[in-house]
């Protein structure tokens, strides 16, 4: 077994960032979603993701912005939100171990939970 290490930097949180999104881009549940509305604007998208996630795990405070209110237009299901967060916790167990990346995973499941719930009318099923 390789031993992993944890996210500690900014360099970390982009690997994790870009590895999560080219398994996101190549997903046909998913793909169709982030495509129609990113279009060809990847490199902005990353930047941001990247930004809040070293917000989340590393308070770095570079993220300025209203997660909630850019997914309530999403038409989004359960499945959707099921398989975001399958990719997200295969992404981060294949490349870091430890408590920061444990928190990546609880963090992600509580904030699609929550957004699940608020979304309601929008979600499919
Ligand atoms: C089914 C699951 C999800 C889908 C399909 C999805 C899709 C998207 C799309 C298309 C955008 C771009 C919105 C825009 O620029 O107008 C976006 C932005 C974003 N998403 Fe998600 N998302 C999902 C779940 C999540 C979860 C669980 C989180 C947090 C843990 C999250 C965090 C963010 C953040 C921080 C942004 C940037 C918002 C900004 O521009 O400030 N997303 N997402
Ligand atoms: C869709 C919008 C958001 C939702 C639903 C949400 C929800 C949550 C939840 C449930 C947690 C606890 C995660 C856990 O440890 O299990 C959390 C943690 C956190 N959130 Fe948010 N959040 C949102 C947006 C934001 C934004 C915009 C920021 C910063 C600009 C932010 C900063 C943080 C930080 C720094 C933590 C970690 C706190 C800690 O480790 O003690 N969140 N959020």
């Amino acid at each position: 077994m390789d031993i992993k290490e944890d996210i500690k930097t900014e360099e970390n949180i982009k690997t994790l960032i870009y590895a999560f999104y080219d398994i996101v881009r190549k997903d046909e549940l998913l793909s169709p979603i982030f495509n129609e509305v990113i279009k060809k604007d990847w490199d902005t998208h990353l930047e941001t993701m990247c930004r809040f996630w070293s917000t989340m795990l590393l308070y770095s405070r570079t993220y300025k912005g209203d997660p909630m209110s850019k997914h309530i237009p999403l038409i989004l299901s359960n499945e959707h939100f099921e398989r975001w967060f399958l990719l997200f916790t295969e992404t981060v167990d294949k490349l870091f171990q430890g408590k920061t990346a444990n928190d990546a995973k609880r963090a992600a499941e509580n904030i699609g939970r929550i957004m699940q719930k608020v979304k309601g009318i929008n979600t499919k099923n």
